[in-house]
């Protein structure tokens, strides 16, 4: 009998030697919950595809934001769905529209205890669908949309939002909305840059979400799955425009880019565990084929260990009861 000389199994012995080399800690802090608000519903309204979330209400997203508070997550981000929607968005840049005012009320309840995010984007009040304003032929005008982007994080910023996050993927937006804060004096407004954004058709249930009709794809502007090193060129974009925080999205299928991102980055780096990665871990569950609470935390666990520092994620209050 000749015995092995190195056993890892020793290090995977007892619960108490598991956590002590464990190398991978999630803590509630690092994750951000991602809601969606209605205007002028007064009860939120569930969403058929992605089970336990729902588009609130004022109030109800004021409830929300404080039971995240008190599982202790790190922030919260805010997607406005409008009652009209125009080509260009008008509702994005009123102060009155629901994203604005939502902001607002975020801010001045639980900000001190909660980063309030805004999702900079068009998508949710073009009635096209797209992430910004179009030109005669019918295509997603970038220059013309950047104008519409600076007047919305203006509006954010003046609503209270600490963080914008761009998601839009417009050439040249962190530029753009970086110089229009800094010239209202929105010197502190902190840019999140969605880097790398794939046109994923992981984002299915969010169009429900946020009761969106897309005209055509988003395959001009969001990056093509098969491709890699453009992923680092939008980073590096990114980071000399001024972004303070850079994410990739989504982030289950993308780690390799997740992973890459964060040995590039000299700013914090995020994920987004997006609507179709929440509604496959429910739709199995509820078939009883996987444990849905194991099964969250291990892509959670995956996501931070491949080099996410913060993680947006519909999990985020559960998690971060899970994790306590
Ligand atoms: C664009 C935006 C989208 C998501 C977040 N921001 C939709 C898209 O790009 O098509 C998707 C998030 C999710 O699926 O959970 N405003």
């Amino acid at each position: 009998m000749s015995y092995p000389l190195h056993r890892p199994r020793r290090l995977r012995q007892s619960p108490a030697v598991r956590r002590l080399v464990a190398q991978t800690r999630l803590h509630p802090a690092q994750l951000i919950l991602p809601v969606f608000v209605k205007e002028e519903a007064s009860e939120p309204t569930p969403i058929g595809s992605m089970p336990g979330v729902v588009q609130h209400s004022l109030d109800s997203l004021e409830q929300a934001a404080r039971e995240a508070v008190a599982a202790g997550v790190g922030g919260i981000m805010v997607f406005g769905v409008p009652t009209s929607k125009d080509a260009v968005g008008s509702g994005a840049t009123d102060t009155d529209g629901i994203l604005n005012v939502a902001l607002r009320r975020l801010a001045d309840t639980v900000g001190d205890e909660l980063v309030v995010m805004g999702d900079l984007c068009l998508d949710e009040f073009t009635d096209h669908g797209h992430c910004g304003v179009l030109d005669a032929r019918g295509g997603v005008d970038n220059d013309a949309t950047l104008e519409r982007y600076a007047e919305m994080a203006l509006a954010q910023a003046e609503a209270g939002a600490t963080v914008l996050g761009l998601s839009g993927m417009m050439d040249g937006q962190v530029g753009h909305v970086r110089r229009a804060l800094d010239q209202a004096g929105h010197l502190d407004t902190i840019v999140l840059a969605y880097a790398a954004k794939y046109a994923s058709g992981f984002y299915g249930p969010f169009r429900e979400a946020v009761s969106s009709s897309l005209q055509g794809d988003r395959a001009t502007y969001q990056q093509d799955p098969a491709n890699f090193t453009e992923s680092l060129r939008e980073l590096r974009l990114d980071l000399d425009e001024g972004a303070d925080i850079v994410m990739v999205k989504p982030a289950l299928p993308y780690l390799d880019v997740l992973a890459a991102v964060a040995a590039e980055a000299t700013v914090p780096v995020s994920a987004y565990q997006v609507s179709g990665e929440y509604a496959q871990i429910e739709a199995a569950a509820a078939h009883g084929w996987i444990d849905r609470d194991r099964v969250a935390l291990e892509a959670l666990t995956s996501i931070h260990r491949a080099g996410a520092e913060q993680i947006l994620t519909y999990y985020a209050a559960a998690a971060a009861r899970w994790l306590s």
